[in-house]
């Protein structure tokens, strides 16, 4: 059996949850809340379903998850509303007593899939070739634990769209040269903006196993890793042209998680809180076309009804694997915690925890 046909069978949600009516959920929810007081904590990321939120005693982007899951001391179950790779990071933080829960095992991530540890190894050896000892590593947290403790082991950091900028010049601080895992776009835009230019910057592409670059090799800053955010690379050029001819007062504001022609396009890019931040001190009667996931969109929207908020693609979808975690599992990870049989706990060892450890504390240490 191959580790997604075991996924598959452990992730059978029993019948029972079907059946329940929405309003029996949420009170049994709401009951295992108050029964189990401070010893529950569930954090929920901004992109997650209306009716996991509910729920969350804490919402934030990936940063100020990672910051509350570090401080919280007092929760014996965290029930992670969120996606694997943020589930992990809990775990690292949190103490050996604390069990990391995510509520759907499926809640995965495509970017940080982009990236193994066997391909990340070998592209190393392999620019040491190119470069040296000149190359520092700098990983978004959208990867996986192993990658965040390669990170660590080579005096490199994680980042988040909220301190990408920091974490960068830091690195410049460190070493001639960066690699930037997992997420090509995020390290194109935030070097960018910090003035290196697209010729100093090559892609390793880790399945044909080659560097290509944008000028001469020996010139290149900023290696990008080639992957992407399957979400945010649904906003195009032409949504945003087609959106100056219909609606001239809108104003366009995407995650860095867009493509760099996106990015270079729209009015204003920044973090998921950056988003959020500035759609709330807007202006009534001002209107916003949003690059970034539909939930946090269709939130935003009726959140401010005093402001037009809405996709910049009409067309668009939730992320596919943060809209796994629903109701119904919610529910079942709370029930099986008060039945002592808690399921789907994440666990990070002991070796790759330190390691990963080393990253995510120059990251949390930093101003961002
Ligand atoms: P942030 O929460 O850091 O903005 O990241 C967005 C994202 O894609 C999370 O998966
Ligand atoms: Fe991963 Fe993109 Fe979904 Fe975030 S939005 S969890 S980066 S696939």
């Amino acid at each position: 059996m191959n580790f997604l046909e075991k996924v598959a069978t452990l992730d059978r949600i029993p019948e029972r949850y079907r059946d329940m009516s929405v309003n029996e959920k949420r009170e049994r929810i709401a009951a295992i809340k108050q029964q189990l007081g401070k010893r529950l904590f569930i954090p929920g990321h901004h992109y997650q379903r209306d009716e996991v939120i509910e729920f969350a005693d804490t919402t934030g982007d990936s940063l100020q998850l990672a910051q509350l899951s570090k401080a919280n001391r007092d929760a014996e179950y965290i029930v992670f509303c969120g996606v694997h790779f943020m589930a992990e990071t809990a775990d690292m933080l949190t103490t050996d007593k604390q069990r990391v829960i995510l509520p759907d095992l499926k809640a995965g991530c495509s970017m940080a899939d982009m990236a193994d540890i066997n391909q990340t190894e070998h592209a190393w050896t392999e620019l040491q070739k190119l470069f040296g000892d000149t190359i520092l590593p700098l990983t978004y947290v959208n990867s996986t634990a192993a990658i965040k403790a390669f990170c660590g082991r080579n005096g490199g950091a994680t980042v988040t769209s909220s301190n990408a900028k920091a974490m960068v010049r830091w690195a410049f601080s460190q070493k001639e040269r960066l690699l930037f895992l997992p997420d090509q776009h995020l390290g194109r835009n935030t070097a960018y903006d910090l003035g290196i230019k697209l010729e100093e910057m090559a892609v390793w592409d880790p399945i044909s196993r080659e560097l290509i670059c944008e000028g001469p090799m020996e010139e290149t800053k900023v290696i990008l890793w080639k992957g992407h955010c399957s979400v945010h690379e649904k906003f195009t050029v032409v949504q945003i042209e087609g959106l100056r001819k219909t609606s001239p007062q809108t104003t366009i504001i995407v995650h860095p998680e867009c493509t760099f022609d996106v990015v270079q396009a729209a009015d204003l890019n920044g973090s998921t809180h950056f988003i959020i931040e500035t759609i709330r001190q807007a202006e009534p009667g001002t209107s916003w076309a949003v690059g970034t996931e539909m939930n946090l969109v269709n939130r935003l929207a009726q959140q401010f009804p005093d402001k037009e908020v809405f996709s910049l693609n009409s067309t668009m979808c939730p992320c596919l694997t943060m809209n796994r975690i629903d109701l119904d599992h919610l529910l079942w990870s709370l029930e099986e915690i008060v039945e002592g049989r808690p399921h789907f706990q994440i666990t990070v060892d002991k070796q790759t925890t330190e390691a990963g450890n080393l990253a995510l504390k120059r990251m949390l240490d930093r101003p961002s």
